[in-house]
């Protein structure tokens, strides 16, 4: 569904900064790609490209075979609809001073737009482990996780090909990471998006990820099935990425908390 071929983008400076220096990289409908490697590799310049934000120095990202183009900032808001985000800051995605109902019906609205069926904000609101009575309050009467949900609730009520979540649980206590996480993955997948979760933090991202990519200064050193990478790493900065990931039990799974901050089980997410 979502094809990036030989992708480069070079940022100006003194001296121009090579963010990415031609990555490959596919995410298919109903597939979670976890994209993986330090701060600074170029993990969110990726995201720009995908959404048309920033102008490739080479290479082609294609929808079905669509290309993608750098847009006009009026163009931008209808074109990124299939295409949605989900930031570290839940305040990158979500207004502070609108009811959190309305921000979803913006997603429900670019639904429509495209011809998709309508949907209830309260239905979403369930759906991500909040109360439907819960439309009517603004974003900072909620937890940090609970801000997330909501990000997560609007971007999919807008009916996405694929979701992009850019360290979308980096801000989250350990508790609620691997509990939002799951529910990214869950709910992309229920409706057919495509799903590519970027993150520093391996720990989380293996739970999820069909396929894992990692990169390092720009390029995709390793990627391919996330339990093979986990089990059998090959390059060795994807081996030094493992072994910062604690694994306290020898079952190579992180150990698992109840429930999250919302009271939201973790057994109903984590596979
Ligand atoms: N707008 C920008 N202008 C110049 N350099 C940038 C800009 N955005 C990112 N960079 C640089 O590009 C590289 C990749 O950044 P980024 O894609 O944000 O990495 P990541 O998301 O993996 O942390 C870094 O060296 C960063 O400093
Ligand atoms: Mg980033």
């Amino acid at each position: 569904m979502l094809d990036v071929t030989g992708l480069r983008v070079t940022y100006r400076g003194r001296p121009p900064v090579r963010a990415v220096d031609g990555v490959d990289l596919t995410v298919d409908a109903g597939q979670v790609v976890g994209l993986v490697g330090e701060s600074g590799c170029g993990k969110s310049t990726i995201a720009r490209a995908i959404c048309g934000l920033v102008k490739p120095a080479a290479g082609t990202v294609a929808f079905e075979g669509t290309p993608v183009t750098p847009l006009g900032l009026r163009r931008r808001p209808a074109a990124l609809t299939r295409v949605q985000m989900v930031f570290q800051d839940p305040y990158a995605s979500l207004h502070p001073r609108r009811p959190i109902g309305v921000q979803i019906g913006d997603g429900v609205r670019a639904a429509v737009a495209r011809g998709a069926a309508s949907s209830e904000p309260g239905a979403w609101l369930r759906r991500v482990g909040l109360d439907p009575d819960a439309a009517r309050r603004h974003p900072h009467e909620f937890s940090g996780g609970q801000r997330q949900r909501i990000a997560i609730a609007r971007a999919l009520a807008a009916r996405p090909d694929l979701l992009i979540g850019d360290e979308p649980i980096s801000a989250l206590d350990a508790s609620t990471q691997a509990i939002v996480a799951a529910l990214m993955r869950d709910l992309a997948v229920d409706s057919g998006a495509g799903l590519l979760f970027i993150s520093h933090d391996l720990s989380v991202v293996r739970l999820i990820a069909d396929r894992l990519v990692v990169m390092y200064r720009g390029r995709i050193v390793e990627s391919g099935p996330a339990q093979e990478i986990w089990r059998d790493p090959q390059h060795p900065y994807t081996q030094a990425l493992l072994a910062a990931v604690p694994v306290p039990d020898g079952s190579g799974r992180m150990p698992a908390p109840p429930v999250d901050d919302a009271g939201y089980p973790l057994e109903a997410v984590l596979r």
